[in-house]
């Protein structure tokens, strides 16, 4: 991809759109297929209208070496079998960094290196940095739609394979006052 020419990019956090608008991408629950720890729950909720657990929106800027594309997420509040609805959550191959600035409701940013788990609050303000060979997924865990910013290297890729295989580290769970996190065996 060659290169692209500087432009103005219009970030309206109150809307949590970015314009001029690159590719959306629209995550539905049988896209989720083995993250839940409750299959049965799952596989329910595809049959039971196959909801949009959340939305991403990009910037036109490429996913390319060298580039810096931005995108906004946003996860709608939902449970399955009492886990919160989080994004399906990637390792980055070549280990590049990235952060999330969120923008509204509540959520979490789950991070995972294979060893240590990290979980950073993330209400809107919050700059989560995550590191370069820490996995990633975030989770909504307020009541209303949760949206952040992320930043990130155009050639980091997404690996999301290696969190099918390896796991996250923990669950997150709703509670009766809140959310709580669980091992991920549990
Ligand atoms: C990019 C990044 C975010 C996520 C987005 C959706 O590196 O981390 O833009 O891609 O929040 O989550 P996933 O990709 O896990 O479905
Ligand atoms: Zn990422």
């Amino acid at each position: 991809t060659p290169p692209i020419s500087p432009f103005a990019i219009r970030f309206d956090a109150e809307a949590a759109t970015l314009s001029p608008e690159g590719p959306t991408l629209e995550r539905r629950m049988s896209d989720l297929e083995g993250l839940f720890a409750d299959h049965d729950a799952w596989q329910a909720a595809v049959a039971d209208g196959d909801p949009v657990v959340y939305r991403v929106q990009s910037s036109p800027v490429p996913e390319a070496d060298r580039e810096l594309p931005q995108s906004i997420t946003t996860i709608e509040r939902g449970t399955t079998a009492g886990e919160c609805w989080m994004t399906k959550g990637h390792q980055h191959p070549n280990h590049q960094g990235e952060i999330y600035l969120a923008l509204h409701g509540t959520g979490g940013l789950l991070m995972f290196d294979g060893d240590r788990v990290e979980w950073l609050d993330m209400t809107p303000g919050t700059i989560g940095y995550i590191p370069p060979g820490w996995a990633h997924r975030s989770v909504n865990v307020g009541d209303e739609p949760y949206s952040f910013l992320a930043v990130y290297p155009g050639g980091a890729g997404h690996d999301y394979g290696w969190v099918l295989e390896h796991g996250m580290g923990n669950r997150i769970h709703r509670t009766g006052d809140g959310f709580a996190l669980r091992p991920y065996s549990a």
